[in-house]
């Protein structure tokens, strides 16, 4: 699909937020820079370049640092364009594609000169604070900010439309993983052919990819690729993403090798539980009541396997849910992987406090049409957690063989990148797994 016309729309969109966001901080312009990378510790070597989120908002270019984007009111917005002379590295090629008309664009050779080009007058300059720009000085105005966070919730078609492509990279990538698997490879096998297949390097991810075999689905971060293979592989959990111009998708699945049916059971039903709250993204819906709601629903799945004896009420209120079930539902998604604004309260800014006792949910706001936001509800079993779980009064509603004969599987985790609409929520991820 051509994108002309919708990121034509995209930058009205982003002109006409801008253009309320200087007004409520009184600033005259708006300077976003691209940034720069980050120099490593005695080194002549940068760390991954990874453009300020606010200027891949603007634009579809993920590596040209030291590039800005001015826009002042009633203006056509400008690029100040870093392209250097270097004969060390790859130089950003010259503007081109469909982005280009919306924008009045100046070739530059550095930084320096680039910097040389902005307005320095009563300028919102929206940047890290690190590194610093020599001549700049970076403000990030909490009131511009807040408004432009609040309202980057609310993806435009054009930002969509690449998100939908970010979930077929992330989808068809997931495929060979899952192939990968079935075939014996090592987690560092799986790995590579998932990077294959998406044709995307490590540093070009969204995210570190957790590929974990057996016992490792249970470590909720584990990017550690085992370089061999493990005697028998009996379950596979992977939670990987793929890019398109700087938009993420953040997919999970969980598998049981042929012949664990009991483990592909309960994937099942957590899968059937995750469609439910998938159905749920709806306008209106607080995020942070769906997590709770999630809590039963898996309470409800470890009673339906025989995993616990508890009602949901009663496995919630006890804590025993939170040490199957130990991270958020999910959080809101673009730009990032855990996207901005997931706690705001109003475009001015404030937060949503997180419900009791779910220190590490990331999105406490109502969902609305343009939101997305990752569903990913999970059940683990975590040595760490159900030791502690052992010693409370609530250990006696546990089935401890069950919880001992699941234990070598690790966990399970299903992840899917939802919009809400004003009807029924696109899912992204199903979407794009249909499709590949
Ligand atoms: N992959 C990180 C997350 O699911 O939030
Ligand atoms: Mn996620
Ligand atoms: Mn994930």
């Amino acid at each position: 699909m051509s994108l002309e016309l919708p990121y034509a729309q995209h930058i009205a969109t982003l002109r006409a937020r801008a253009d309320k966001a200087l007004s409520l901080g009184g600033f005259d312009h708006l300077l976003v820079a691209a940034s720069t990378p980050l120099r490593k510790f005695l080194d002549d070597q940068d760390y991954s370049f990874v453009a300020n989120p606010h200027f891949r908002h603007w634009l579809p270019l993920t590596d040209t640092p030291g590039s800005w984007v001015v826009y002042t009111p009633g203006h056509k917005p400008k690029l100040i364009f870093v392209q250097p002379r270097d004969y060390w590295h790859v130089v950003p090629a010259a503007p081109s594609g469909y982005w280009v008309d919306q924008f009045d664009i100046t070739i530059v050779r550095t930084s320096a000169e680039a910097v040389a080009l902005l307005p320095k007058d009563n300028c919102a300059v929206i940047a890290p604070n690190c590194p610093q720009i020599d001549g700049v000085e970076i403000n990030n105005p909490p009131a511009v900010v807040d408004y432009l966070h609040w309202h980057r919730s609310y993806k435009t078609p054009y930002e969509l439309e690449l998100m939908r492509e970010a979930s077929r990279i992330g989808a068809r990538a997931h495929r060979a993983a899952e192939k990968a698997f079935r075939a014996g490879e090592s987690e560092f096998g799986i790995h590579l052919a998932y990077l294959a297949a998406a044709r995307q390097i490590d540093a070009e991810l969204p995210y570190p990819s957790i590929v974990g075999l057996n016992e490792h689905g249970a470590i909720l971060h584990y990017t550690h690729f085992d370089r061999t293979p493990p005697s028998q592989s009996r379950s596979f959990l992977i939670d990987a993403g793929g890019s398109a111009s700087g938009y993420a998708s953040d997919i999970t699945r969980t598998y049981a090798a042929a012949g664990h049916g009991e483990f592909q059971a309960l994937i099942d039903s957590v899968e059937k539980a995750q469609l439910d709250f998938v159905s749920k993204v709806t306008d209106g819906q607080s995020y942070a009541a769906l997590h709770v709601y999630a809590h039963h629903t898996l309470a409800d799945v470890l009673r339906e396997h025989g995993i616990i004896h508890a009602s949901a009420e009663s496995a919630v209120q006890s804590g025993i849910t939170a040490a199957f079930f130990p991270h958020g539902l999910g959080h809101p998604i673009g730009l990032q992987v855990h996207d901005v604004a997931g706690f705001q309260a109003s475009e001015s800014g404030g937060s949503i406090p997180r419900p009791e006792g779910h220190p590490y949910l990331r999105m406490t706001r109502a969902l609305e049409p343009g939101m997305v936001v990752t569903i990913e509800p999970g059940l683990y079993f975590i040595d760490m957690l159900l030791d502690e779980l052992r010693d409370k009064p609530a250990a006696k509603d546990i089935d401890w063989a069950k919880v001992d004969a699941f234990r070598s599987y690790g966990g399970i985790r299903i992840e899917d990148d939802v919009v809400c609409t004003r009807g029924e929520p696109e899912n992204l991820t199903r979407d794009a797994f249909a499709s590949v």
